[in-house]
């Protein structure tokens, strides 16, 4: 596979953008410098062609440069650009949708970016309760802000202590950021207990597919859902991943079990920068949007024509339920098929995911928190993705990245990916 272009856009980029991309997880061993997309597929500068998982980190649900979603930004072109005062009747729509889908959203305002929406949910945690301390999970990742960026991928020595992602956070945000155990109800009880009234929100990502794919039980969030309940805490589900891809009304409709407020991005708009935090309509008419409301918000780009019209396609296209029932489909066939042939190999390997999300742990189960894929061997995972990147197959290169379906894979995508993973694990073997 020649990358020469791909080598020397790398090398240009490198002298004016740090590192050469503009995200700390955009860095890979080898350098992309991308020229296509559509559907299924990307193609780097080189002309090699892949057959895409990574999906962006998730946005992409119906698949590249949709048809449907390109035209609905198009049209938005046409309409008002930005006037940055009052409101437009697709920001309503978009509003009206989100409430009609997703269970706890009584109320909805839209930003651009998940880390947005995040930070605006800690803010109004703290807002309502008066409280200072925020419960977050060891393996969850809720976006840069010094707030909850901690003890994301720990290395095995920082698990139960303070993991900062980042030099320059405020030693105040990270001391007022407790981590505890996914799954571990007790362990979130004892934290609550050691700081009576001082909890103003519990962060947890819907699913932690940070770290690929960690299902949470059901009596841990319902256990959630109770503790919240009792000791007045903001229960807050991330579902900048999980929304829209599991579900319409996100994984929350899954679980049966209501948050107070709910975060959501990346696969709501199809790759076009959409933020969305909705929730309780007490809670939400405490943003300063609303008069009287104490909690600040802003932003110049709240609302955009390009994102709103690009998550009203988006929802569109997910509303008569055949991409979820099409992408769980072609999911399920990419974990078991995985499952099957490692099994058959004599490959330790837990075939996860949910949906149309599949991810391989080289270990064995069972996986209810992060602390067990320490257990992972990372050198396999690894060497696994790099060599299906080898074979046009783009699996992120990363241990425990999650792997995504969209409406534009195919069976016979499917099947390719099953052959070549065989071929793979073999030589692997
Ligand atoms: C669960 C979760 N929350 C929040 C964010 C932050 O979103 P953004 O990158 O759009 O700021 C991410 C990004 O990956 C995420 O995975």
């Amino acid at each position: 596979m020649h990358i020469d272009n791909s080598k020397r856009l790398h090398e240009r980029a490198t002298r004016v953008i740090p590192g050469g991309v503009n995200s700390a997880t955009r860095r890979l061993p080898q350098p992309y410098a991308w020229a296509w997309a559509e559907g299924a597929q990307i193609r780097d500068v080189d002309g090699n062609t892949y057959l895409d998982y990574h999906a962006a980190f998730g946005p992409i649900v119906l698949g590249h440069n949709d048809p449907e979603v390109n035209a609905a930004v198009a049209a938005a072109l046409n309409g008002p650009d930005m006037v940055g005062v009052g409101i437009t009747e697709q920001e309503i729509r978009l509003a009206e949708k989100v409430v009609e889908h997703v269970p706890s959203a009584e109320m909805a305002l839209a930003f651009s970016s998940g880390s947005e929406a995040t930070y605006m949910a800690v803010r109004l945690a703290r807002g309502v309760t008066g409280r200072k301390k925020l419960i977050k999970f060891q393996g969850t990742f809720h976006g840069w802000h010094d707030y909850l960026l901690l003890n994301v991928i720990s290395p095995a020595e920082r698990i139960g202590h303070k993991d900062p992602g980042s030099a320059g956070q405020l030693p105040d945000a990270i001391d007022n950021t407790i981590i505890v155990p996914f799954n571990d109800l007790a362990a979130t009880e004892r934290a609550i207990a050691e700081h009576p009234g001082e909890i103003a929100a519990i962060f947890m990502e819907a699913i932690p597919h940070n770290i690929g794919c960690v299902l949470p039980r059901q009596d841990f969030v319902e256990g959630l859902r109770k503790l919240c309940d009792k000791h007045g805490i903001v229960l807050v589900f991330d579902e900048v991943i999980t929304g829209f891809r599991h579900g319409l009304g996100g994984y929350q409709a899954v679980l049966g079990v209501t948050p107070d407020i709910s975060t959501f991005a990346k696969a709501i708009a199809n790759g076009y920068p959409c933020a969305i935090i909705a929730g309780k309509r007490e809670l939400m008419e405490q943003f300063s949007t609303f008069p009287g409301g104490k909690v600040f918000v802003g932003g110049t780009y709240n609302g955009h024509p390009v994102g709103s019209a690009a998550a009203l396609a988006t929802i569109a296209a997910l509303e008569d339920g055949s991409v979820h029932e099409r992408t769980f489909r072609l999911g399920a066939r990419l974990r078991d098929g995985l499952a099957e042939i490692a099994g058959r190999l004599g490959i330790e390997m837990v075939s996860a995911g949910y949906g149309s999300v599949f991810t391989p742990y080289f270990m064995s189960g069972p996986i209810e928190r992060y602390e067990d894929l320490l257990r992972n061997d990372t050198a396999r995972d690894v060497g696994f993705r790099s060599a299906m990147c080898a074979e046009g197959i783009f699996m992120l290169p990363m241990p425990l990245k999650r792997n995504h379906v969209s409406a534009a894979h195919t069976d016979a995508d499917v099947d390719h990916t099953l052959d070549v993973a065989e071929r793979v694990l073999k030589a692997m073997r």
